[in-house]
């Protein structure tokens, strides 16, 4: 029988280890811990430790290691039940008994499962027999060989009335029992009982243990759902299984990849064409609990969708679900289908090349729900820009693992500076910030040298913006993400009101009315010739396109000097706090920083290659 997790607690806190281990090595107090000569292999010099608060043992020497119950497994050489009881008796607890409600759920779900298994057998064999003509040439029409019959256990349900009933009965299963297990439908007004699947093709639904538990039965012909599946029984619970999960996970463990697609008919068609990881919920959308099963195996299986916009709902519900339970080992790659087509309709067409081109340009879950935020929607008001920053840091806040948290938050900043970088001036569509010379600044070096005072580069970015008014909208939201001192945030406030209420102010009479606002000595300082010396792309009636450029040098600098100190930072905490976790997040973070130092001065260039390059 099974021990209750509580119960093995029990024993491990009533007995010492120490006490336990103490009657077979002479051990000694070392500090926290108890030295010995190991009991598990031949040694002069002690290497056997016993840590009495942490309940283990362990063996420098040969690595023996456990806690108390693998103590008295190994020394003893006693079976686990065996090391549980004798364990019981030193400690003076009873043995648990097996309640009868205990026997009476666990002989039910035997018997579930070897009607589960009988079922399944039945139906194999009627889709051989002249019954199952009709579903086998089906079968075969949609391309299954016998050997994918076989290896995914397809069958028929005849259309009578009560076929697997009586052979079910004949095979000595109880009517409850059948009824229990999904099998039979027991009408309520007292009529007999009668099979739940009818004139329909077969799915035996496994559990982990490869166990037939349920079945999913898609009808021929006729009319009811598409799909049927068992409902819910003791061995059956919708939310927590995947269709094929037993098989994928040996798959998984050789090395496949672990694809979720939403049909039986998906898995089997993926398993024909190569891909043996795929496994699919069980009409349903994926719930924690699946998300959880799939993370087990590996740390970023591939969500397939279609391309259809019912297929873009389904995989945003699919990320809302999952962004909580995000940490640095747990994501997802979001696979699109084209629009229409499932993937067994996309490998009947395409073969198996479609589909790897598909599995291939996926996206990560970063990219999804920055797309997903993206959206349509127009970007081209300060306001927009500000709506989109805080619909993506509401996004990032739900991650509850800090670290990724983080790393979402930097990264999503960065790519809102990168996208508004390149952001088009209205009235010029088309025109691309991509594939041009950086111009070289003027005073450029003495801005871009570390030394140089984080104050002169705020300076600069606002005389830019009194002399080209119209880059205040254009660079709105990455404008929001600098932390101006609070004398030079107000004078952008100011500005930024001013234009609001009129875009087309020149910069002459903007700098009046900021004057008016109170701003005049602020604003003759910073068109003073100190300033204007590191900022002369931003002289008055020179080229927009310089005075853009220039300002979005500046910016980068001061996005880089921000990221500078959050490494150091980075560097001080990992400092003093010298662990190996520690150490990696700051590595990670640091080469984090670096490429996006290289990306964002050649920013603009990252085009993707022509969309088949990779077949
Ligand atoms: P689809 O309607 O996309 O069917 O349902 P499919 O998988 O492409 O099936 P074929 O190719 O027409 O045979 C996808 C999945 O949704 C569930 C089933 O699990 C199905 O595999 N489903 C669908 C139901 O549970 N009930 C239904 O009535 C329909
Ligand atoms: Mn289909």
């Amino acid at each position: 029988m099974a021990f209750s997790p509580r119960f093995l607690d029990d024993i491990r806190d009533r007995v010492g280890l120490v006490d336990v281990v103490g009657r077979r090595v002479k051990l000694v107090r070392k500090g926290r811990e108890y030295g010995g000569l190991c009991p598990f292999h031949n040694e002069k010099t002690p290497s056997f430790t016993v840590n009495e608060e942490k309940g283990f043992y362990h063996c420098f020497g040969c690595g023996a290691n456990g806690d108390v119950i693998a103590f008295v497994m190994n020394a003893e050489k006693l079976s686990f039940p065996e090391a549980v009881e004798h364990l019981a008796g030193l400690a003076g607890l009873p043995m648990p008994r097996e309640t009868p409600e205990d026997r009476a759920l666990e002989k039910r779900r035997a018997g579930l499962g070897e009607a589960s298994e009988a079922a399944c057998r039945w139906f194999a064999e009627r889709l051989r027999a002249p019954a199952g003509k009709a579903a086998l040439g089906y079968l075969r029409g949609r391309g299954l060989d016998d050997a994918a019959i076989a290896r995914f256990r397809l069958g028929f349900a005849p259309d009578g009335r009560d076929g697997l009933k009586k052979a079910l009965i004949a095979e000595g299963f109880d009517d409850a029992v059948l009824v229990e297990a999904g099998l039979l439908i027991r009408p309520e007004d007292g009529r007999p009982s009668y099979d739940r699947f009818r004139g329909r093709v077969m799915f035996p639904i496994a559990d982990r243990k490869g166990r037939v538990v349920a079945f999913g039965g898609r009808v021929l012909e006729g009319d009811g759902p598409k799909y049927l599946n068992s409902p819910e029984t003791p061995l059956f619970h919708k939310g927590h299984m995947l269709y094929n999960l037993d098989r994928a996970t040996v798959a998984v463990h050789d090395g496949a990849e672990l694809i979720v697609v939403e049909g039986y008919m998906d898995v089997i068609a993926l398993d024909r064409a190569g891909f043996a990881g795929a496994v699919a919920p069980l009409g349903t959308a994926l719930t924690e609990d699946q998300m959880a099963a799939l993370w087990k195996l590996t740390p970023e299986p591939i969500l397939c969708f279609d391309g259809d916009e019912a297929g873009g709902r389904a995989a945003a519900k699919a990320a809302d679900r999952a962004l909580p339970l995000l940490e640095p080992r747990r994501t997802f790659g979001f696979a699109v289908l084209p629009p229409g087509k499932d993937p067994d309709d996309l490998i009947a067409s395409g073969g198996p090349a479609a589909m790897r081109h598909v599995l291939d340009r996926r996206q990560a879950m970063f990219d999804l729900v920055w797309n997903l935020e993206l959206g349509q929607r127009p970007l081209d008001t300060p306001e927009r820009r500000a709506d989109l920053e805080k619909r993506l840091e509401e996004r990032v806040r739900r991650i509850a693992d800090r670290s990724v948290q983080e790393h979402y938050r930097a990264a999503f900043r960065e790519r809102i500076w990168r996208t508004f970088r390149g952001a088009r001036r209205p009235g010029r569509p088309g025109q691309k910030a991509s594939g041009r010379e950086p111009i070289p600044l003027v005073g450029g070096r003495a801005l871009a040298s570390a030394g140089a005072a984080p104050r002169r580069r705020q300076q600069v970015v606002l005389t830019t913006l009194l002399e080209h008014p119209a880059l205040a909208d254009e660079f709105g939201a990455v404008l929001g993400g600098v932390d101006f001192d609070p004398d030079l945030d107000k004078l952008l406030q100011a500005l930024q009101k001013r234009l609001a209420s009129d875009p087309d102010l020149d910069a002459v009479t903007l700098k009046r009315h900021l004057s008016q606002d109170g701003f005049a000595g602020l604003v003759e300082a910073l068109c003073a010739d100190d300033v204007m010396v590191h900022a002369s792309f931003a002289r008055r009636g020179g080229p927009a396109d310089a005075a853009r450029i220039g300002l979005e040098e500046v910016l980068a600098l001061i996005f880089r000097a921000r990221r500078r100190e959050e490494l150091r930072a980075s560097a001080r905490y990992t400092a003093d706090h010298p662990d190996a976790e520690a150490e990696a997040r700051f590595l990670a973070f640091r080469k984090d920083v670096e490429q996006g130092e290289s990306r964002m001065f050649d920013a603009g260039d990252e085009q993707d290659g022509p969309a088949g390059d990779k077949d």
